[in-house]
């Protein structure tokens, strides 16, 4: 039985190029996780998903408790089987999704109550609900029951708001059911204030736990507060664990990561922005809804070797946006997830080259000459 384990191959100043084992499969880091909230990764089939190169998807505890709910999934086989990913999964622990999505939510030491989104039902969130949860759900990585402190908070706050996290993060560990190749990620709070990210960080490593993600950022700070925050954090994180960056971002957000020592992204932006006609290329977003699409015999992205990009033209993608054919958000969406896989293979190549630097400066370059 596999035994869940963070190999690091090589390191580029703080940049870091590894794999992590779990029970499901190795996962190549620094590594982008698609985000497949309802057990599906909106408009793409899961073969799809691997073909674009992404070796684990995202989870959301809070979306599958209320619909189809935890006990059932575990009755069908657990999420890998009922949604036919058999790679790794790494599930979200539900108070982030709380917080932004239920009704009426009302939070204390125990956990939070709150009303679906759905149907108005009642529900409870507790870090002991959440680990049963994630054991229900089968995920190899199991996140700490938490709360995103808001931005802004002032800094008694975001102490007030982290210390409760570093309580359910005790918690979350004593209730997390250890198997082999399975591995639980406590998370680091603390706002924009650099002594509460340490004392967050300190709080953690006590209690011990397999990765350390960075949680409460991406939440209005803006980048340059984010990879301030991330300076002084990640320093701080044991090197022989996996780091992961909740919630992030843009393509110039993960390569800042990365470079602040970052292995481990997720985020809706390649998937939600492909179902609103955006799409990433390394010459920054392209809107296909803009007319001036109409008659571009060109691929979206020359050289790109996804579907939309093999054997469409920008014209023909413009015209399924206009038409509202579900054929536009399934290939813009590949396109969105197979754009942001390039770029982490790119960036692994760069890491085991000692060019991540060069690397990050050209893709920026690139970015800022726009589209044409
Ligand atoms: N997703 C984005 N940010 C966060 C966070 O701070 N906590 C959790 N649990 N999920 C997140
Ligand atoms: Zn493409």
């Amino acid at each position: 039985m596999t035994s869940f384990r963070y190999e690091r191959f090589a390191s580029d100043g703080a940049a870091r190029l590894g794999r992590l084992h779990t029970a499901h499969g190795a996962i190549d880091t620094p590594a982008f996780m698609p985000v497949g909230t309802a057990a599906t990764v909106k408009a793409m089939q899961p073969e799809s998903v691997a073909a674009t190169g992404a070796q684990i998807v995202l989870g959301n505890t809070y979306h599958l408790m209320l619909r189809p709910g935890a006990e059932r999934i575990d009755r069908l086989g657990g999420l890998h089987r009922f949604m036919n990913w058999s790679g790794p999964i790494l599930t979200d622990s539900g108070g982030f999704q709380v917080m932004s999505l239920a009704k009426l939510r009302k939070l204390d030491e125990n956990g939070v109550t709150f009303q679906s989104h759905h149907d108005g039902s009642s529900h409870h969130l507790s870090p002991e609900r959440s680990m049963e949860i994630q054991r229900l759900l089968g995920a190899d990585i199991t996140m700490a029951f938490d709360e995103c402190t808001p931005f802004p908070a002032t800094p008694a706050q975001a102490a007030e708001s982290m210390r409760l996290s570093m309580r359910w993060a005790v918690r979350s560990k004593t209730a997390f059911v250890e198997r082999p190749g399975h591995g639980l990620f406590g998370i680091v709070q603390g706002g924009i204030y650099p002594d509460l990210r340490a004392e967050s960080a300190q709080a953690l490593i006590e209690i011990g736990f397999d990765g350390y993600a960075v949680g409460g950022l991406a939440v209005g700070e803006g980048q340059e507060a984010m990879f301030a925050t991330l300076d002084s954090t990640v320093p701080l994180l044991p090197e022989d664990r996996p780091r992961y960056l909740m919630g992030v971002g843009r393509p110039s957000d993960i390569v800042g990561a990365v470079l602040r020592g970052i292995d481990m992204f997720d985020c809706v932006m390649p998937t939600r922005s492909g179902r609103t006609a955006q799409a990433f290329t390394r010459r920054g977003t392209v809107n296909l809804r803009n007319a001036r699409h109409q008659d571009d015999p060109r691929p979206l992205e020359e050289g790109c070797g996804c579907p939309a990009c093999r054997s469409y033209s920008r014209a023909y993608l413009h015209h399924l946006i206009r038409s509202e054919e579900i054929l536009g958000p399934m290939l813009l969406t590949w396109h969105n997830i197979q754009a942001y896989q390039d770029l982490m293979r790119d960036l692994r190549a760069a890491i085991g080259e000692g060019r991540v630097a060069a690397f990050a400066a050209e893709a920026a370059a690139r970015e800022a000459l726009g589209d044409i």
